[in-house]
């Protein structure tokens, strides 16, 4: 397997330091990538071939990702049993390989050139930078204000403290990882509204609001209708913040991807300035779309 990755750089692409560490990020056609994953997300780009039953999860950071990975995980496997529930015993993201992080892994036995399908895959590559037979994505966006606090708790964990000010301009300069989050958000948005058989777009404040018709929107989506109201529910219990964040495999090394999964928390930790500022940088383009706003 080699990488194409000469297909997708230019010779000096700008880098953007983030949360402390220098040249983190690269610029690559208008987006802000991890600077170890562009050979990675390169390959995926120009080599990777979908096939019929394929189904990509894609979402910004910090906007259920996980949550999404547990429930359509659910849906595809149909676990007869909570013994025979893969969640009890894995991390969603083990489940479900996030393309762009797991391509070069030495460590994980993903390979997604494997002949075997159907997959279930995970990116946070925006669309534009997708190979092009994807065709089935299911995308899972949130606001502004919620994604921002959730991805400042979750560096803070994860990478060291760094001060709420800093998060702030960082998300609003759009130069963090997969960044802007306007663009990601509306590149999706505009496919799913142009292309609904191929872009399903499912907003985490309506997954909260309303998850039982969520989980059946999802489900329709992709194929497996669910038979009856306690099918459901049992998914959604499966699946569960509560129920996840308190198992024994999620307790210590992925804990920090389970927090309060809270709608309109970050308003408990923004200023109104600080609220102003991000309306003004990500958010007059979403509400020009009708979303969040
Ligand atoms: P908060 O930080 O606001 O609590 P991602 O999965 O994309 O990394 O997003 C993380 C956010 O989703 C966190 O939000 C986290 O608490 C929330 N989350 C994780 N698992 C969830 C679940 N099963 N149900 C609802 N929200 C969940």
């Amino acid at each position: 397997m080699s990488s194409n990755s000469a297909v997708d750089s230019n010779s000096d692409p700008p880098k953007s330091p983030f949360w402390g560490e220098p040249d983190a990020l690269t610029l690559r056609e208008g987006f802000w990538l991890p600077t170890f994953l562009l050979d990675s997300s390169s390959a995926f780009r120009h080599n990777f071939q979908a096939r019929d039953g394929d189904v990509l999860l894609a979402s910004p950071i910090k906007t259920g990702t996980t949550w999404l990975m547990a429930i359509s995980h659910s849906l595809l496997t149909k676990p007869k049993s909570s013994d025979a529930d893969a969640l009890a015993t894995n991390n969603p993201h083990s489940l479900v390989p996030t393309v762009e992080f797991e391509l070069w892994s030495p460590t994980t036995n993903v390979n997604i050139f494997d002949p075997t399908s159907p997959r279930l895959l995970h990116t946070h590559l925006p669309l534009s930078l997708l190979p092009a037979s994807v065709s089935k994505i299911v995308y899972i966006a949130r606001s502004p204000e919620d994604t921002l606090v959730s991805m400042w708790h979750y560096f803070n964990t994860v990478a060291g403290e760094v001060a709420l000010e800093k998060a702030v301009e960082c998300f609003c300069s759009g130069a963090h990882p997969f960044g802007p989050f306007d663009r990601h958000v509306a590149e999706y948005w505009q496919e799913s509204q142009r292309r609904p058989e191929k872009v399903l777009f499912v907003k985490y404040e309506e997954m909260k609001r309303e998850p039982k018709r969520g989980v059946l929107r999802i489900a329709e989506f992709l194929g497996r209708p669910v038979g009856s109201e306690e099918e459901v529910e049992e998914i959604l219990w499966r699946c569960s913040l509560e129920r996840l964040k308190n198992l024994e495999v999620n307790a210590a090394e992925h804990s920090a991807y389970f927090r309060k999964g809270e709608v309109r928390d970050g308003k408990n930790y923004l200023t109104s300035e600080m609220g102003d500022r991000i309306h003004r940088s990500v958010g007059v383009k979403l509400q020009e779309l009708g979303l969040f706003f």
